[in-house]
């Protein structure tokens, strides 16, 4: 990497992380305690929506190896490292919110969740990518699954009549699309510096994709399939919801598209619509810019403009 290119990628990374911070503390901080309308909780929930939570809050215990691992590899970028010491913050909360509505709503007792615990000590999560680019775009795509996950499962919340569930999981999935943003401006960086070897990371990363702790977690694949039935998650909305929603997010070009792995279909869609997009802003552009007669001008009657309009 240049070293101006370099340079300039921290600069963008301690300016983005910057301004996540303020507007985090600004308006994004919640308390476990104060912001959760617990009076609300409804312990008529349904079992599968516990299953749910107890999988969800499995998948954030593996908290020490994301913070620990990852800062490894970024410990270099006071950007990149100041955020990812935020982020796990707030991470943190989002397990034990999780595991204090099971014990709430009697879904689960203390010694359940601790045997449910014990049950996953022992295992580590290992960075699935070992450069800082592809784990910034791998972040980028679990982050808006992972917010998507959460915000489906509030509307099975509403559905249940559970308050609580869903009003907590509404600061969660804020969260989650706060941290999404922030990579996503990060791969955007990526690739207004290096296009080559982001559009080749994104190919390699969209291509080595999966949901972290997945080789973790007892059962995964059987919860997986059941959270896919209740419409939460699954292998088509990854693909509708996440995927091409990014691919069309990033402003890659017809080619990159094709090189990031696209498909040669889907990247000709989503280069038709930018195309389309950019060519219906120009025309508005030239719309406001040139005045156009609010009405037709008078034809005469060999259909030429009459410069003289009889009075
Ligand atoms: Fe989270
Ligand atoms: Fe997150």
């Amino acid at each position: 990497m240049s070293h101006s290119a370099a340079a300039q990628l921290e600069a963008i990374f301690l300016e983005n992380f910057l301004k996540y911070f303020k507007n985090a503390e600004a308006r994004r901080r919640w308390s476990i305690t104060r912001d959760v309308p617990w009076e609300k909780v409804n312990p008529a929930s349904s079992d599968l929506t516990a299953d749910i939570v107890q999988f969800f809050s499995a998948v954030e215990m593996f908290l020490p190896d994301y913070t620990g691992k990852m800062m490894e590899l970024i410990r270099r970028s006071r950007g990149r490292a100041w955020f990812h010491a935020n982020w796990g913050y707030e991470e943190s909360k989002h397990s034990l919110v999780l595991e204090d509505w099971l014990l709430r709503s009697g879904k689960r007792t203390e010694e359940q969740l601790r045997d449910f615990e014990n049950s996953l000590q022992g295992a580590e999560w290992e960075l699935p990518f070992d450069h800082p680019r592809q784990m910034m775009i791998y972040t980028m795509v679990q982050e808006l699954a992972t917010g998507l996950n959460y915000t489906n499962l509030r509307r099975r919340a509403e559905q249940e009549g559970d308050g609580a569930l869903a009003g907590l999981l509404r600061w969660v999935a804020a969260d989650e699309s706060a941290h999404y943003n922030f990579f996503r401006k990060g791969v955007k960086a990526y690739l207004a510096l290096q296009p080559e070897e982001t559009t080749a990371d994104l190919k390699f990363v969209f291509e080595h994709f999966s949901m972290p702790a997945r080789a973790l977690i007892p059962g995964w694949e059987e919860r997986s399939r059941e959270i896919d039935a209740a419409g939460i998650y699954g292998p088509r909305m990854y693909f509708q919801k996440v995927r091409l929603p990014i691919l069309e997010d990033l402003g890659l070009t017809r080619q990159q598209l094709k090189r990031a792995g696209a498909g040669d279909d889907v990247a000709d869609a989503i280069a038709d619509r930018a195309e389309q997009k950019a060519e219906d802003a120009r025309r508005a552009v030239v719309c406001r810019t040139h005045s156009v007669p609010p009405f037709p001008e008078a034809l005469g009657p060999s259909g030429r403009r009459r410069l003289h309009p009889k009075l």
